[in-house]
């Protein structure tokens, strides 16, 4: 690991090599509180200068902070749910395991050598409760389990306790998100039958079971759904099912949660490697006041043969004439 200075100093270098005639934005040295901005493609360090291993995630804000969880990966291993918080989307502090592996001597589902991608987390506001759910994979079947996980926790950073998983109404369920709605009603959209199909259920109100509200979305072979809603219309991005290669992106667009949900036709990416989503993949949509467009687009670009290096590309989400498109930017800053 190289002093986090350094590390600094590399990345605000790449990104000027990468964009010379851009202007170096937020990075105002005479500031006491100097900003770092986002750099999409970049190792991005947490509190402790460790390489934040948070993929294939998602984040919430909650009483004034943000919380993201995602995949803590080794080389290949999948280790857990990990947790880091933040105030400004910039400097992460490390939260610790949200969601650990239950070890090598048991009979668990969720026991050494599963795998828990995709983890979402959100907050039930008639329980107080966290909830967490994931991809789940059992030990030894590769990717045929096809089960999701759920997980539930009294405070934002954890620990969540392992509730149980299933194939949500009977369906293989890889790829997966929540999305809660202003009423509180909260969704799980999942890739199911092989993938072929993604799928919507409603969740029970307390968000820890799937109701039988469950109908399919489209059956157009898609994966790594986000969902957003803006000013009453509901958007996703999905992506193509090409393992851990990206893939082109498309949007789809419905004003009702459970669909008819229709393609937007065009790529919502915009800029170099566009056609591949930025060499990435989606996992979430964030909603954020201050950043311009109200919205982070946040995906992940997989390095296979190394995942806990995979990196992290958050773009604001703009808007043409009410649709959203997301255009490459290598340097960033939400607004204060
Ligand atoms: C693509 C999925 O989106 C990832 O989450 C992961 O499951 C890989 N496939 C595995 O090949």
């Amino acid at each position: 690991m190289l002093p986090r200075g350094f590390n600094i100093l590399i990345l605000l270098m790449s990104t000027a090599s990468l964009c010379p005639a851009q202007p170096m934005v937020g990075i105002n040295t005479s500031e006491k509180n100097e900003r770092i901005p986002i750099l999409p493609g970049e190792v991005w360090l947490d509190d402790r200068d460790s390489v934040i291993n948070a993929h294939g995630g998602g984040v919430i804000f909650r009483n004034g902070r943000y919380y993201w969880y995602g995949e803590k990966r080794g080389r290949s291993a999948s280790m857990g749910v990990t947790a880091y918080s933040s105030a400004d989307l910039l400097t992460w502090t490390y939260e610790g395991m949200a969601l650990e592996h239950d070890g090598i001597d048991t009979l668990s589902d969720i026991r050494t050598g599963c795998l828990m991608e995709r983890p979402k987390v959100i907050h039930n506001d008639r329980t107080g409760k966290y909830v967490m759910w994931f991809h789940l994979e059992l030990k030894g079947k590769g990717y045929k389990a096809a089960r999701v996980g759920v997980a539930v926790s009294d405070s934002p950073t954890g620990p969540f306790r392992y509730l149980g998983s299933m194939r949500p109404n009977g369906n293989m369920s890889r790829d997966m998100t929540l999305f809660k709605d202003d009423n509180g009603d909260a969704y799980l959209i999942y890739s199911s039958r092989e993938n072929y199909d993604l799928r919507i259920a409603r969740l029970t109100e307390d968000y820890l079971n799937v109701t039988t509200a469950d109908s399919m979305i489209f059956s157009n072979h898609r994966e790594a759904p986000a969902v957003m809603k803006h000013k009453g219309h509901y958007f996703m991005v999905t992506s193509g099912c090409t393992g851990w290669k990206p893939n082109e992106a498309w949007l789809h667009r419905s004003d009702d949660i459970m669909g008819p949900w229709r393609r937007v036709p065009g790529n919502p990416m915009r800029g170099p490697m566009a056609e591949l989503t930025f060499d990435a993949q989606s996992t979430h949509i964030l909603p954020v006041d201050g950043v311009k467009g109200g919205y982070v687009f946040m995906a992940d670009r997989w390095k296979p043969g190394d995942l806990k290096d995979s990196r992290y590309i958050w773009l604001p989400v703009g808007f043409e004439d009410g649709i959203p498109f997301m255009e490459w930017t290598s340097s960033w800053l939400p607004v204060k």
